[in-house]
């Protein structure tokens, strides 16, 4: 992982996404819940100006997709979605960034050296304060609590809880303190001055649609859905857009998804016991499995493994995590999806910086969209993530920096390395 100076090239390959271009059926097929789906408001994006960018077209194999070229066309507003705050070293200040969980190698090996360093070049003299709230709600208000306390004002919070988290941003609020929604939504209150991530749904969707392709040829084949976190707004997306490429195939008697579960606070521990259970329930016998990152990925394919499954079946993932790459590069894994977070965590700095300076955000930045969170439309910035297999991995983290060949190809992996051409 490498920081960079923005824009990376991915940003300009950054597009904002209209994520009502997926039409959704939840629920369905002889789903089982080992606890409770994500409940109440999902996000829903509208935009409000006309966009002239199609999203990512549903069906798209990854390697035809222009989003995971490098200097490839931009597939819609090309506009650059950072480098527009000025720097100042004359202001001073404090945010506050709150991440919610480390079991996920993202926050800390990612999200906060990529925000942290683009917030201190745009302002040298602020404060950052930092916390992790390695999944616990409770934690994560204490540490909002604190960090208004101790002087920050702007709050850039990925909530624990997306609900709880409203909590936070109304305290927020009460004391004038503008709060961004980090990747994950916060509903519920009109606390919340922007949300930056990802287009969900569609990730949900990549993951799904390469797991159908991948069981081409198995006749009505048996999956395991292996979901996230019931208290992340963003699990119940990704479970959305799965279901909207699953549930017509189930109805179709083409698919059967025999057992889902949602994986409380993503716990690769608890994936492995779900997927325990799963085998044990269905003899075995799993065509596929929808994992919804690769943290939950790597607790399915460690439970197949120690029942002595070859060859493993498919199994999906997000967040291009290094041991995810690898899997895939082995066979182990079937695909990751890979989120450009050095542009989702740089746009969060400026927009912080923006509050926190009063500057002017531009138009262009949001392009009009919105997102419902349950109170407000909240101006919303929704990146575009990539599905990743081993035809691709060169041309969207390598391409992309997000990892180097040296550091997927070590001494273990050399041989698949040379096999995919990665050198
Ligand atoms: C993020 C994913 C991450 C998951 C677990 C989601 O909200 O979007 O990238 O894998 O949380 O932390």
């Amino acid at each position: 992982m490498h920081l960079q100076p923005a824009p990376t090239r991915f940003v300009a390959l950054v597009v904002l996404v209209i994520t009502a271009l997926v039409v959704v059926a939840c629920g369905g097929g002889a789903a089982q819940e080992a606890s409770p789906t994500v409940g109440g408001a999902l996000m829903t994006a509208t935009a409000a100006m006309p966009s002239s960018s199609p999203a990512a077209s549903p069906g798209a194999s990854p390697t035809a997709s222009p989003a995971g070229t490098p200097g490839g066309t931009p597939t819609g507003g090309t506009e650059d979605l950072t480098g527009w705050a000025t720097p100042s070293d004359t202001e001073n200040g404090t945010i506050a960034l709150l991440l919610p969980e480390t079991k996920t190698a993202r926050y800390e090996s990612a999200d906060r050296p990529f925000f942290e360093a683009h917030f201190q070049e745009l302002c040298p003299n602020c404060q950052i304060i930092y916390n992790n709230a390695n999944q616990d709600a409770a934690t994560q208000q204490q540490q909002a609590e604190a960090a208004l306390t101790n002087g920050a004002q702007v709050l850039v919070l990925d909530p624990v809880d997306s609900a709880a988290a409203a909590a936070i941003a109304e305290m927020a609020k009460a004391q004038g303190v503008p709060v961004i929604a980090y990747d994950r939504a916060i509903l519920n209150s009109d606390g919340v001055s922007y949300y930056i991530s990802f287009d969900n749904v569609e990730v949900g969707r990549l993951q799904a649609q390469t797991l159908v392709d991948a069981l081409a040829g198995v006749d009505n084949p048996q999956i395991v859905m292996i979901n996230g976190s019931p208290t992340d707004n963003n699990a119940g997306e990704f479970k959305k857009g799965a279901h909207s490429v699953f549930d017509p195939l189930v109805d179709a008697g083409e698919l059967t998804i025999a057992m889902e579960y949602d994986t409380p606070d993503w716990s690769p521990d608890q994936a492995q016991n779900e997927m325990q259970q799963a085998l044990t329930a269905l003899g075995n016998q799993v065509d596929g499995v929808y994992a919804a990152n690769d943290g939950t990925a790597s607790g399915a394919i460690a439970a197949m493994k120690a029942a002595g499954i070859s060859p493993l079946p498919p199994v999906t993932g997000q967040d291009a995590e290094l041991a995810g790459i690898q899997r895939i590069l082995i066979g182990e894994q079937y695909m990751t999806v890979y989120k450009a977070i050095q542009p989702e965590a740089e746009i969060a700095a400026e927009l912080a910086f923006a509050l926190l300076t009063g500057q002017d955000v531009p138009e262009s930045v949001t392009g009009g969209q919105t997102a419902n969170n349950g109170a407000t439309d909240v101006p919303a910035i929704l990146l575009t993530p990539v599905a990743v297999t081993q035809d691709n991995i060169a041309d969207t983290v390598v391409a992309d920096d997000f990892w180097t060949v040296e550091e997927i190809c070590t001494a273990e992996y050399a041989d698949a390395c040379a096999d995919a051409g990665l050198e």
